[in-house]
């Protein structure tokens, strides 16, 4: 039986994959993901979300994947690892989320042109959004940066065509700082930080539910809640992380509520294995 069945739910609450179900609107990312939207639905060209690892910056582009894909209007894209060695290596992977025809025979310049066609089309003729989400975008080399430049400055009087969203760390603000005509283009650019105390409650108490637990008592106490906010500073992964370890502790520990003192003999245990392996902590 899984470990989560023990206590009453009917799925993993606390695993670290970005996905949709679990995500939890808490102030930040609603500010985030509200901003985008409107951004988006204006057309107002590009947009740049920026945080440390383990935010939620990719569980983010995960909900609006999943909420643009149904909506008629848009064209949605995204690309989550975005590593290019040549400039006809990106050119082939944008044309190939496009749904076109290209032969290995084509110059870049080419592909280009058939790209920009095809944004014409879709974007002024059949008067769609079109967006494209990057995440990771602190790894895009700077010959992609200059390519997508050139597409944002693709634009009708009244809105641009491409919706770009550079979602990345924080080391992508000062690389397209210094890059002339990216920076005055940014229309949304946002931080997302860490959780405070209260919403970090709040989303433990969100995953549990989403996973299925029904209890009419908590299964963290608030002291254990202040524990794990003192651990994590609020990061979710690091938070998921602690948290799906204190249910393993409950479970194997045939308990019924995680305290303070079960978070603070995980975090021992974690410290322990973590020197063991010589690892850096988690994040
Ligand atoms: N808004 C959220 N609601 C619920 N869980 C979240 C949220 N944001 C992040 N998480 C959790 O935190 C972990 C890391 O999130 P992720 O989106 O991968 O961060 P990043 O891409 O910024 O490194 C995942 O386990 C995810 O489930
Ligand atoms: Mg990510």
């Amino acid at each position: 039986m899984s470990y989560f069945r023990s206590l009453g739910l009917q799925k993993e609450p606390f695993s670290t994959s970005p996905d949709p179900a679990f995500f939890f609107l808490s102030k930040e990312h609603k500010a985030a993901f509200c901003r985008l939207q409107i951004t988006i639905s204006l057309r107002r060209g590009l947009s740049v979300i920026l945080g440390d690892v383990g935010t939620g910056k990719t569980t983010l582009s995960r909900r609006l994947s999943q909420i643009l894909h149904k909506d008629p209007d848009v064209s949605f894209h995204m690309i989550l690892n975005p590593y290019f060695k040549t400039e006809k290596q990106f050119l082939t992977k944008l044309a190939g989320l496009f749904h076109l025809e290209v032969s290995p025979r084509m110059s870049g310049l080419q592909i280009m042109e058939a790209i920009e066609r095809h944004l014409f089309q879709l974007g002024v003729e059949q008067n769609k959004t079109v967006v494209l989400l990057i995440d990771e975008a602190q790894i895009l080399p700077d010959f992609v940066l200059e390519i997508l430049r050139i597409l944002l400055n693709y634009e009708t009087n009244e809105f641009k065509i491409l919706q770009l969203v550079l979602v990345g760390q924080l080391e992508l603000l000062p690389r397209i700082r210094s890059m002339h005509n990216f920076w005055d283009r940014i229309a949304l650019r946002y931080v997302l930080n860490p959780l405070g105390e209260e919403e970090l409650r709040e989303m433990v108490d969100f995953r549990l539910r989403q996973a299925g637990f029904q209890g009419d008592h908590q299964l963290f106490t608030d002291e254990a809640v202040r524990k794990i906010w003192e651990a994590t500073q609020g990061y979710p992964r690091k938070l998921a992380l602690l948290c799906h370890n204190c249910l393993e502790a409950l479970v194997m520990y045939d308990r019924k509520l995680v305290d303070s003192d079960t978070v603070a003999r995980v975090l021992e245990t974690t410290a322990a294995a973590d020197m063991m392996f010589d690892l850096e902590p988690q994040k």
